[in-house]
């Protein structure tokens, strides 16, 4: 974490809490979030809750943001089954995740493609959080540093534009939902090349990013990880359920960059 950026925890619901369950875990997380202004929050629910979701917030006059998980980069027309910036927008969200490594390996979703979507979510004013990480086989072969390079160069013309608008999301594959997380030495250096390839671009790119660590980041882990000097937030799948250790995750940013600031 370093002063000159504000931490986000975001939490990606993934297919889960996508009804009333959703509206309650977002009730909940609006009471338990409110002494953590020094830090952004945003959720992610599936589609199918985002509008009430949103709503629910609302009510409760919560500072937290809503994401979606997905979008299409056009903004109509026969895609069956897909969601548009705009479709986005009207349900409230003003986020949204891009590139996530369940739909690049699940679905296929190219490196173009996701370009495609996050310069159609920055041209709708939809703040993306673009994922990018390595496999277990890659890592093992010594390539995380280049395949996470060729993610980010991707878009990085896009991000550019607007110097600290988009998010990048650090995800090595091997630690979602595994219980596995990146040590934070590891995570640190992964970190320390994005933002060295952000800088490629525009040092203001660079200064401006926030680089969030994402991977079986729990209440237990998150302080090491946080403290790294290039991490300046987290995407938290599994622990984002409960609101009792979201919450938790958001306290531990919130210290950090409490203590940033004054030192
Ligand atoms: P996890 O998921 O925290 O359950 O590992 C993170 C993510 O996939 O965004």
């Amino acid at each position: 974490m370093h002063p000159s950026r504000r931490p986000l925890i975001a939490g990606n619901w993934k297919m889960n809490a996508g009804g009333a369950d959703g509206c309650e875990l977002a009730a909940a997380l609006a009471k338990s979030l409110r002494e953590t202004g020094d830090v952004d929050i945003v959720i992610a629910p599936p589609a199918t809750a985002l509008a009430a979701v949103s709503n629910e917030l609302n009510k409760n006059k919560s500072s937290i943001a809503v994401a979606g998980q997905n979008m299409h980069p056009e903004d109509a027309g026969a895609f069956t089954g897909e969601i548009s910036s705009s479709m986005l927008k009207i349900c409230g969200a003003t986020w949204v995740i891009i590139g996530h490594s369940e739909r690049r390996q699940l679905l296929g979703e190219s490196d173009g493609f996701v370009r495609d979507k996050v310069a159609a979510a920055c041209r709708a004013e939809i703040r993306p959080i673009v994922c990018v990480g390595e496999t277990l086989d890659q890592r093992e072969a010594g390539q995380t540093l280049e395949v996470v390079a060729a993610q980010v160069r991707a878009v990085t013309g896009h991000l550019g534009a607007t110097p600290g608008y988009g998010v990048v999301a650090y995800e090595p594959i091997w630690a979602i939902g595994t219980g596995k997380v990146a040590s934070p030495e590891d995570a640190q250096q992964v970190h320390s090349h994005i933002r060295g390839l952000l800088n490629e671009v525009s040092p203001e790119l660079a200064t401006s990013t926030r680089i969030l660590y994402g991977g079986s980041m729990k209440p237990n882990n998150a302080e090491g990880l946080l403290s790294q000097h290039d991490i300046d937030g987290g995407l938290v799948g599994g622990a984002s359920l409960q609101a009792s250790g979201f919450t938790k995750i958001a306290e531990i940013a919130q210290g950090l960059a409490q203590q940033a600031k004054t030192h």
